[in-house]
């Protein structure tokens, strides 16, 4: 992913314990969590406890320093993370000069103890949830698997499967689209967790996802299996895609409802924050304002503008026929005074199509063919997705490199002009103000034609 470059940390690993085989003996909850020394499957799990990162991160566990020969699992993940996943920066960076001012303009105290920051930036566990004490480690292994207490004891044991351990409490990242929705609750925010314009306003990033790029950046700690499945990571891509914007949607119907609308966030940022330029040059006044008042800013479907090629490739009217459902909720939203029911009714609609699309891609064989086609589509629609302004053209730019990498690995070939292009084609996100729609679709002319 080229938007940030990852900080290089080298964190040192604090914790040693022994394998899965903790003693919860503290009260979880309503939930008595069992002794279990020595015991590899204790007698009584509680389920539904946070344990903490320690709990994972002995050498013989996730600890490990190098992949653990002829193991299905790499064993490294937790050296991983604590070395190189942002998300293990997660809660430091609540202490950080942006976020302490960030907590002054929002007024919400200290920001690392504010519920309103530490509901995305720690393990979030619900009052009484922790099986015992541990310290606040950002963004660790349960934010994201599920609470350990039921299944950490015996999920090391011969003939353990993977269900056993969903059936315990494990939240099931294997399954992309829940895995998608899980990183969403983060990256995109939730009825409960929410990053909006006033927090934005205040010095939050604004909030910009895509699975496959995120997943490469993040690094990623379990093996993809592309030797076998060059592939598969087209049909996450495409998966990822369709969850953004259905999750996209849900955030929309909830924001339409509540005390604050507009809701800026919603909207295209750089309708309000662009650079203003002498009449004669002016993109969006040669470009015109179909479908809205002139000044109005309009809806920001950035997710869509990707999202809708990959719809085509697994159900081409279905995706014509979102296009006009997206046009009506564009149309309702951007409104000065917009019926929020309607607007929500808009969304259910949509929503219901986008579901469609995720059980033909669920079902659907992703091959070379297709991570070709994907490609090609997204590329060859850059004219149609530039004018939707700069959020729709890096959506487009991720999702280009990450069909390109698939589509590489799979024996489409690397080119050093293509990475080249792709370079030049992050640089004009940088400085978002001045994006301009022409430039952006010559890059994207040049990446197409230095494709081997
Ligand atoms: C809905 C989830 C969510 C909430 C709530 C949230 N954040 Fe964040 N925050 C994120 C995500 C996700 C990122 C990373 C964004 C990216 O890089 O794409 C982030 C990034 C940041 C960054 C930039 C970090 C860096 O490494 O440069 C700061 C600072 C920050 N958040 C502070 C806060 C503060 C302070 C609050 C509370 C007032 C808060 N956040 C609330 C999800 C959230
Ligand atoms: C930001 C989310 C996130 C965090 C934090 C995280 N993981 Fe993961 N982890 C994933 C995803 C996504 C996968 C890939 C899907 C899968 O295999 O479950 C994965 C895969 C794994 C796997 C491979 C599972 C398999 O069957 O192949 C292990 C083991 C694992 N993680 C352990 C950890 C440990 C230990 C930590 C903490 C040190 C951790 N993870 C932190 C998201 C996360
Ligand atoms: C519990 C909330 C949470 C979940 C769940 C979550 N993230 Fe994050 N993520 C964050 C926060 C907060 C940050 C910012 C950390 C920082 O900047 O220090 C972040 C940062 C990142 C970054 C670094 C972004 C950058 O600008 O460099 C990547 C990549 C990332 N997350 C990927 C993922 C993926 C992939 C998933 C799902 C498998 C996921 N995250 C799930 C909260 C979350
Ligand atoms: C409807 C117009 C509008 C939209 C859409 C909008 N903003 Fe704003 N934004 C404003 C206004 C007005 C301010 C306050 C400026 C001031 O106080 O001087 C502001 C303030 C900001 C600030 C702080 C100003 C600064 O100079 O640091 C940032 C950052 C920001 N917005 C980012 C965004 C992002 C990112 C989005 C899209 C997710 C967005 N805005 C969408 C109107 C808008």
């Amino acid at each position: 992913m080229h938007r940030r470059h990852l900080p290089a940390a080298a964190l040192a690993a604090s914790v040693v314990l022994f394998c899965g085989v903790l003693s919860l003996s503290l009260r979880a909850g309503e939930l008595v969590v069992q002794p279990s020394p020595g015991s590899a499957a204790p007698a009584m799990q509680a389920v539904g406890a946070f344990t903490g990162p320690g709990s994972c991160a002995a050498a013989a566990c996730h600890g490990a320093v190098r992949p653990v020969a002829g193991s299905r699992i790499l064993q490294t993940e937790y050296t991983t993370w604590i070395a190189q996943d942002r998300h293990v920066r997660a809660f430091e960076v609540l202490s950080n000069p942006v976020s302490v001012r960030m907590a002054k303009i929002l007024g919400v105290g200290r920001a690392d103890t504010a519920p309103k920051c530490l509901v995305c930036h720690s393990l979030d566990v619900p009052g009484g949830r922790q099986a015992h004490t541990f310290a606040n480690e950002g963004v660790s292994c349960e934010a994201c698997h599920g609470p350990a207490s039921g299944w950490l004891g015996p999920h090391t044991t011969r003939g353990w499967t993977h269900a056993q351990s969903v059936a315990l409490g494990m939240y099931d990242t294997k399954d992309i689209v829940k895995r998608t929705e899980r990183c969403l609750t983060c990256h995109l925010g939730t009825a409960e967790k929410s990053v909006d314009h006033e927090m934005i306003a205040a010095g939050h990033p604004d909030l910009v996802f895509d699975l496959e790029a995120f997943s490469a950046a993040m690094p990623r700690h379990w093996r993809e299996n592309t030797d076998q499945d060059p592939f598969r990571s087209v049909r996450a891509f495409s998966l990822g895609q369709l969850v953004h914007v259905r999750s996209s949607l849900d955030r929309l119907a909830v924001r339409v409802k509540g005390p604050v609308w507009p809701e800026y966030a919603e909207l295209d940022c750089f309708a309000c924050h662009h650079s203003l330029t002498r009449a004669d040059d002016s993109w969006r006044q040669a470009q015109g304002y179909t479908g809205r008042r002139p000044g109005n800013p309009p809806l920001n479907l950035s997710r869509w503008a990707t999202a809708r090629h990959v719809l085509a490739a697994f159900d081409e009217p279905g995706a014509a026929e979102l296009d006009g459902v997206m046009t009506k909720l564009a149309l309702e939203a951007s409104r000065l005074r917009t019926d929020a029911d309607q607007v929500v009714a808009i969304a259910a609609q949509a929503r219901t199509m986008i579901d469609r699309g995720i059980a033909r891609a669920l079902s659907a064989p992703a091959d070379a063919a297709l991570a070709r086609r994907l490609l090609r589509a997204v590329a060859g629609a850059a004219e149609e997705i530039a004018p939707r302004g700069e959020r729709a053209a890096e959506q487009t730019a991720m999702a280009m490199e990450s069909l390109y990498a698939a589509w590489a690995r799979g024996g489409g070939g690397e080119s050093a002009a293509t990475k080249a292009a792709f370079n030049e084609l992050f640089q004009q996100f940088e400085n978002p103000s001045s994006y301009d729609p022409r430039r952006f679709v010559a890059q994207v002319r040049k990446i197409e034609s230095s494709l081997p």
